[in-house]
């Protein structure tokens, strides 16, 4: 598939690396060209400017949350495309998230650019989780979580996790992300804050 990353930090890089692996045309946009540069030319991906982001069949967006909203605004129209957002709204220290309850960053996404078909996901594993693959060496799928309320664009996304070797977990209508992005909070808690490492990921146990 054709993918855009938006952003060549610590996910687009690890995005960009392993929808590479998977054997996805990749191109990349950020704001910060010269990182965007070296990540494409050592995976093979393509730098491209915002206005040729609607060329790709998926954009995933790895910006930080408050630069989520610009970043698809400076894309021009992206009317009927899948756009993924991972972003997690941070407070300045990782310990706290800056919305929630009632909203989530991923519902201010789409009310912000009407017309997209916004999926949530990825945003509970972290990037050196992803950076290695959706698979673990003992075979074990890592889980990602995707809401959102068009069903045609959750299949999508679902399919490119799972040609990263992910397991998918459906996890409902946009309005769950209220959920995933506390439970990223709770992992980046375990990580961070408990000292466990980021090599720790949620994912749902069912009983048999
Ligand atoms: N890191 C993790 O383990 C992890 C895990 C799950 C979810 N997330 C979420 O994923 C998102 C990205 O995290 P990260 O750690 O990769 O952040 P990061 O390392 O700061 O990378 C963000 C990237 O986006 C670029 N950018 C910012 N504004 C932009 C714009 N308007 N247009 C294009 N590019 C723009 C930045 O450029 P500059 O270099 O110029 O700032 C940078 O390359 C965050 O929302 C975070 O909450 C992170």
């Amino acid at each position: 598939m054709k993918i855009a990353v938006i952003g060549s930090g610590n996910m687009g890089s690890s995005f960009v690396k392993q929808l590479r692996k998977a054997g996805h045309t990749v191109t990349v946009t950020s704001r910060n060209k010269a990182s965007a540069q070296t990540l494409a030319k050592d995976h093979g991906a393509t730098v491209v400017d915002a206005s040729k982001l609607s060329d790709a069949e998926i954009i995933i967006l790895a910006t930080g949350a408050p630069d989520a909203i610009p970043a698809l605004k400076a894309a021009g129209n992206l009317s009927g495309k899948v756009v993924v957002d991972i972003t997690n709204p941070l407070t300045a220290d990782y310990m706290g998230l800056t919305i929630g309850h009632s909203t989530s960053n991923a519902e201010e996404i789409a009310k912000a650019i009407p017309g997209i078909h916004l999926v949530k996901g990825f945003n509970t594993v972290f990037a050196q989780v992803l950076g290695a693959g959706g698979t673990l060496p003992n075979g074990e799928k890592i889980t990602v979580f995707v809401a959102a309320d068009d069903a045609a664009a959750k299949t999508s996304v679902t399919n490119l996790a799972q040609s990263m070797g992910f397991a998918v977990s459906d996890a409902g209508p946009l309005k769950n992300a209220r959920y995933l992005e506390p439970l990223a909070g709770l992992n980046i808690y375990f990580g961070y804050g408990a000292g466990r490492g980021t090599g720790i990921f949620p994912t749902w146990v069912e009983a048999a």
